[in-house]
């Protein structure tokens, strides 16, 4: 991790912290675009985004939010050329090698969401032993979608319902937006109260698309890399000037 000024290692004075996101979600996009800015292979990029997502983590936990997701690989990048899925299966693998003694110093609860089935065996053995491990952590939740899509998490969720209703474990009328949120991947966790985006696209590229339903969203220009903790200041203070109405009126 980068060394940051110490005037943000704690909440900085402008944010109140009782107003701060419970769950903050990102898509960490434009490593491809970082790394070609600087004439190095994209593949630098995602090593650099490695150490912007370590700096995230820590700065909510710092700061205290309770939960972070990133979107680290959708059931779309799978169409990249193989030598940069392979790149990112191995980096995924290593990386959470490398980080498992910190996670469990830095009490983390690591998760991951998505389709695993379909990863490489040996970063599924490493996803199965971090998520075991950490399990009984009681600091920040931290989850990672990786073969992550939003619309495959909802045809997979309504399968399982479908064959609870056939079993007739359950009744067509007992299926309702409870029922159905607890058959996600993400069944017991929050939803965002902040999506942020880096890179500057305004699209959620598939990401959460049941659980971001009222989230706030923030896309700022700055390429993931480059994302700090002045990054992430300006992007809390951003939601903390938001006018969260869900809908009714202020009388
Ligand atoms: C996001 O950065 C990381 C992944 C999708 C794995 P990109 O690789 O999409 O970077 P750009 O968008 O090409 O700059
Ligand atoms: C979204 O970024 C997926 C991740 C950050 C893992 P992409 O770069 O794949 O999204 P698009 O292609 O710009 O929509
Ligand atoms: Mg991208």
């Amino acid at each position: 991790m980068t060394t940051q000024p110490s005037l943000l290692q704690q909440l900085p004075p402008d944010l109140d912290a009782n107003r701060l996101p419970k769950q903050v979600a990102v898509i960490m996009d434009g490593n491809g675009r970082w790394a070609r800015q600087r004439g190095f292979p994209r593949v630098m990029g995602h090593r650099k985004g490695v150490d912007a997502l370590k700096g995230l983590l820590r700065c909510c936990r710092d700061w205290g939010i309770g939960g972070l997701t990133a979107y680290a690989f959708s059931t779309e990048n799978w169409g990249r050329p193989s030598e940069e899925v392979d790149f990112l299966m191995t980096l995924f693998e290593r990386v959470l090698q490398r980080e498992l003694a910190e996670m469990m110093t830095e009490q983390v609860r690591i998760r991951f969401v998505g389709n695993l089935i379909a990863l490489p065996e040996s970063l599924q053995s490493a996803i199965a032993q971090a998520m075991a491990q950490t399990a009984d952590n009681t600091g920040i939740e931290f989850t990672v979608a990786t073969n992550y899509g939003g619309r495959q998490e909802i045809i997979s969720a309504c399968r399982a319902i479908a064959q609870e209703v056939q079993k007739g474990e359950i009744t067509p009328e007992q299926v309702n937006e409870e029922l159905f949120a607890q058959h996600l991947y993400t069944a017991d966790l929050p939803d965002p109260d902040l999506l942020i985006r880096t890179s500057g696209e305004m699209r959620l590229s598939n990401f959460l698309l049941w659980q971001l339903a009222y989230a706030e969203i923030y896309v700022t220009d700055t390429l993931w890399p480059d994302f700090d903790r002045a990054a992430f200041h300006q992007a809390l203070q951003s939601y903390q000037q938001r006018d969260r109405r869900f809908g009714k009126i202020h009388q």
